[in-house]
């Protein structure tokens, strides 16, 4: 219910907006006089310069437009709800200011496409206030139209739209879409005689006075069968005199073909005469209202065509008909004729070049956004091979048969204190001697470093001088133990039935267990390395339960690189662990499998490991002669950074 409230209150929001950011940019003149009617309403009319009101007029209706935007593809949902809600609220006080005092006779909010009455507009503002409100408080339960990395495109395409097709180019010539009473296609001539029949009218300010007779011939040009050019300027002191070539040409045009011409202006005679004498014109102006011209047409210059009373073109002093368009008789050229771009086919381009891309793009990010998801779907179903690794990653440390108390100590808490200031990105676990365990245990944080035994008997407990159950290594705080190593294979003749047991009392005493396998130097000469590991399994943990098996990190070191110096390749690494996991997969299934670590152990080092850990099937090592300085061991942990 909540996010169904808030995404009707962010459609409304956004219509709205968009809406009345456009209406504004299509007539950014006509924004601008209401922005002064503002100004002079307040007091400030004569403070600030014309740039600055244009200015504010193009950037208030880019500002509108493109919160409309955001808001309807859900973009910086926060950021954009907090200025939607400060903006409205802004509207509504000022608003009822305007309802209350009555000071401009309609707020402007969506030009002249829909003209509201203060008190309308103050009770709109409310509705829009309200959603604001609802939209600021649940921001992020709009859900997005495109993904965050192509918002900012949707932003830009829509800035320029904005600003330099609508804007920029109804400054330039006219507004694109007029929706005042003298936009093309107009009779005015009609309307005029509504007017005089008593009609409520918006032509009652229309009027011509021939500035030297004084005499009226409104009527007569309205009433006039054939073409009339009527250039528009209210006040020809500030009109644009760059085209005054074009201009005359017309107007010769116009006398060559017996076409009246007249210059309808709100200038005093002063600004006329000086018109006249810097331009040369011999053209016949009339007195007209100041308003009503800066309504017929938002250009100073501009310029306008009647036939028979309907207005069938106007022109900007931008775009003034040149030479190639004035030859011949206008009841026979096409620029005598209403022009063909109807309304119909400007909503067309706007929809073929603004919606349309938008759509577009809005379908493939979905798309692209729907694949990913399908793609990390498949990755996380445990029959699909790609998987998301999701195992653990995994650095341990054997100390082997080195270092005294004191320095084991101090070795463990240099670490201890390295690892709390540089989190690592795998987890570390450090296997020391037994005598080792408790102290170490005392102030290892073990949430970021595991502590670990070396080896522990294959009994539980009893007259076996000398050895270290599995329950006295757990008693120390320990939690793992590392079972099979080939030293212990081959110096304390460990067979695969000892470490059988050793793993049942390791397991059944909650310590979990790395069990090293690996292959001598002979075997893998004859190439019996994968035989060699798969006995060692087989021999000592595929007896375990699938959730037994689970609680097991295997170790692969070869015997040929262990303290060698010779590490096997990455390659080669890769290609046994790979066989690791599928003789694990043939036992337990895919899913364990791929949820078993295999670390790598054999004179790995800092310089070696980031290669060796990148393959897929490497999971991290387990590290002894490099595991004895602090800076060696880190190098290697902090290979899972790379
Ligand atoms: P190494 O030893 O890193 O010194 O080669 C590895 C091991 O025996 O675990």
């Amino acid at each position: 219910m909540k996010k169904l409230a808030v995404n009707i209150a962010r459609l409304i929001l956004a219509v709205a907006f968009i809406l009345s950011g456009f209406v504004k940019a299509v007539d950014p003149l006509g924004t601008q006089y209401k922005i002064q009617d503002y100004l002079v309403a307040m007091g400030l009319g004569r403070l600030i310069p014309d740039f600055m009101t244009l200015s504010a007029s193009v950037l208030l209706s880019t500002l509108e437009f493109i919160l409309g935007i955001c808001l309807l593809f859900a973009i910086r949902r926060r950021m954009v709800s907090k200025i939607v809600l400060v903006l409205m609220a802004a509207m509504t006080l000022l608003t009822l200011w305007l309802a209350l005092t009555d000071p401009i006779s309609d707020c402007g909010c969506f030009g002249d496409a829909l003209v509201l009455t203060n008190w309308q507009t103050f009770w709109k503002n409310i509705v829009l206030l309200t959603a604001a409100v609802i939209v600021w408080r649940y921001p992020l339960l709009m859900p997005r139209l495109i993904g965050e990395t192509n918002q900012w495109i949707v932003m830009n395409y829509s800035g320029v739209f904005i600003l330099l097709v609508i804007a920029g180019r109804s400054l330039y010539t006219l507004p694109q879409f007029d929706f005042r009473p003298y936009h093309v296609g107009t009779n005015l001539r009609q309307g005029w005689q509504r007017m005089m029949e008593g009609e409520d009218s918006p032509y009652a300010e229309l009027f011509m006075e021939l500035t030297d007779e004084g005499e009226d011939i409104t009527e007569d040009v309205l009433n006039r069968e054939g073409y009339t050019f009527l250039l528009v300027s209210p006040h020809l002191e500030q009109a644009d005199d760059s085209q005054l070539d074009a201009l005359n040409q017309i107007y010769e045009y116009s006398l060559d073909n017996g076409y009246p011409f007249y210059c309808l202006t709100a200038s005093t005679e002063k600004g006329i005469n000086h018109w006249r004498n810097i331009t040369g014109a011999e053209y016949p102006f009339c007195n007209t209202d100041d308003i009503t011209l800066k309504t017929i047409i938002r250009s100073n210059l501009g310029l306008l065509l009647l036939k028979d009373g309907v207005i069938i073109r106007k022109w900007s002093h931008n775009n003034l008909p040149d030479e190639q368009d004035l030859t011949g008789e206008l009841e026979t050229s096409e620029l005598g004729q209403l022009p063909s771009d109807t309304v119909a086919t400007k909503i067309l381009w706007i929809l073929t070049w603004f919606v349309l891309p938008l759509v577009l793009l809005t379908l493939a990010d979905r798309l692209w956004a729907w694949s990913g998801w399908l793609r990390k779907r498949n990755n996380n179903n445990p029959l699909n091979k790609e998987k998301v690794i999701m195992r653990k990653k995994i650095v341990a440390g054997n100390w082997k048969m080195n270092m005294n108390l004191q320095d084991g100590i101090a070795l463990a808490k240099e670490l201890n204190e390295t690892l709390k200031a540089d989190k690592p990105n795998c987890g570390v676990v450090i296997c020391t001697p037994f005598i080792h365990l408790a102290s170490i245990a005392q102030f290892l944080d073990q949430d970021i470093i595991g502590l670990g035994a070396e080896n522990c008997a294959d009994k539980e407990k009893g007259a076996f001088t000398g050895e270290v159950s599995a329950e006295m290594v757990k008693s120390t705080g320990a939690q793992y133990v590392i079972l099979g190593h080939s030293e212990r294979r081959e110096y304390y003749k460990e067979t695969p039935e000892i470490l059988k047991e050793k793993v049942l009392l390791a397991q059944k005493n909650g310590l979990k267990v790395i069990f090293c396998i690996g292959e001598s130097l002979a075997e893998r000469e004859a190439g019996k390395q994968n035989e060699v590991v798969k006995a060692e399994l087989e021999g000592s943990v595929f007896n375990l339960s699938e959730e037994d098996f689970r609680k097991i990190v295997i170790a692969y070191e070869p015997i040929w690189a262990i303290g060698t110096g010779k590490t096997a390749t990455a390659e080669q690494a890769e290609e046994i662990h790979a066989y690791i996991r599928s003789i694990i997969a043939e036992k337990y299934g895919n899913a364990v499998a791929e949820d078993t670590t295999i670390l790598y152990g054999g004179s790995c080092k800092a310089s070696n490991a980031p290669e060796l850990f990148a393959k897929p099937d490497i999971d991290g090592g387990l590290i002894g002669g490099a595991s004895l300085k602090c800076a060696d061991f880190k190098g290697i942990i902090d290979a899972w950074k790379k």
